[in-house]
């Protein structure tokens, strides 16, 4: 039986980068037990380490392998093929997926198309067999990894075709203090979720910040 709360073995995929150290440090900081994984086991031991909290490290398919739900984040280029090879360790699992499909030139970011429609989408469809969940596209690396920060203050804008797994990421999203999982539709409306992100870069560029979203009325 699938509840809504939050899960306990959370493994993030690609878990060495800026946004997987992030939150693997803030979700392990909200008590929830974290593995990274790596496409090298021993730079996600080491990366695992420097985050100073109870994080372990693993290669990725150890990682997919061990968590009960498991998170993506990498650059979309290598989204397709790692997920591939990660299906089976991903079988009838929540996967929440944190990819913005981006490209910079000089006058910022903007969002690239997708063949299946999304990023979410596409890892939907190469991983057939579990709930892929887009989430946490607008989160800051730099704030989730600012150990003086209590609080994040910003919602968190939770996309998924299934009820049950969003339902449990948005409880997820709400152990860290200051932010909400807010329902944001189903996985067609993961597009503009991640094409958001590149107006969010604006944002940051002219106001030296890291902005961040807030849903009204909810
Ligand atoms: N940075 C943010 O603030 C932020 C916020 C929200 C969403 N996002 C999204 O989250 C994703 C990750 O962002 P990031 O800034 O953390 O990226 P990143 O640091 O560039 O990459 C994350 C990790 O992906 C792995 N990786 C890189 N190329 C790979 C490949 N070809 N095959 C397999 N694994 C590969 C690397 O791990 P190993 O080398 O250890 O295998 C790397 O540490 C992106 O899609 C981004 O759009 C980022």
């Amino acid at each position: 039986v699938v509840t809504a709360s939050a899960p306990q073995r959370i493994g993030v995929i690609g878990g060495t980068g800026a946004l997987g150290r992030g939150l693997a440090y803030r979700l392990s900081r909200s008590g929830a037990s974290v593995t990274i994984g790596s496409r090298d086991a021993e730079r996600a031991r080491a990366t695992a380490q420097s985050l100073g909290a109870e994080v372990r490290g693993l290669s990725n398919a150890e990682c997919a392998s061990e968590c009960d739900l498991g998170v993506v984040a990498v650059p979309f280029d290598a989204h397709a093929g790692l997920l591939e090879s990660l299906a089976a360790q991903l079988r009838g699992k929540v996967v929440v997926d944190c990819v913005n499909p981006l490209a910079f030139d000089a006058q910022g970011a903007r969002a690239v198309p997708v063949p299946e429609g999304s990023a979410a989408q596409q890892a939907q469809a190469v991983l057939a067999a579990s709930a892929v969940v887009g989430a946490f596209h607008h989160v800051s690396a730099q704030l989730l990894l600012d150990a003086d920060l209590e609080r994040i203050d910003s919602d968190v804008l939770v996309v998924g075709d299934d009820r049950a797994a969003t339902d449990i990421v948005q409880a997820l999203v709400d152990t860290i203090p200051g932010m909400r999982g807010i329902y944001a539709g189903p996985l067609r409306n993961a597009a503009q979720v991640e094409a958001l992100t590149a107006t969010l870069i604006s944002v940051n560029r002219r106001y030296r910040t890291h902005a961040g979203v807030r849903i009204t009325g909810v």
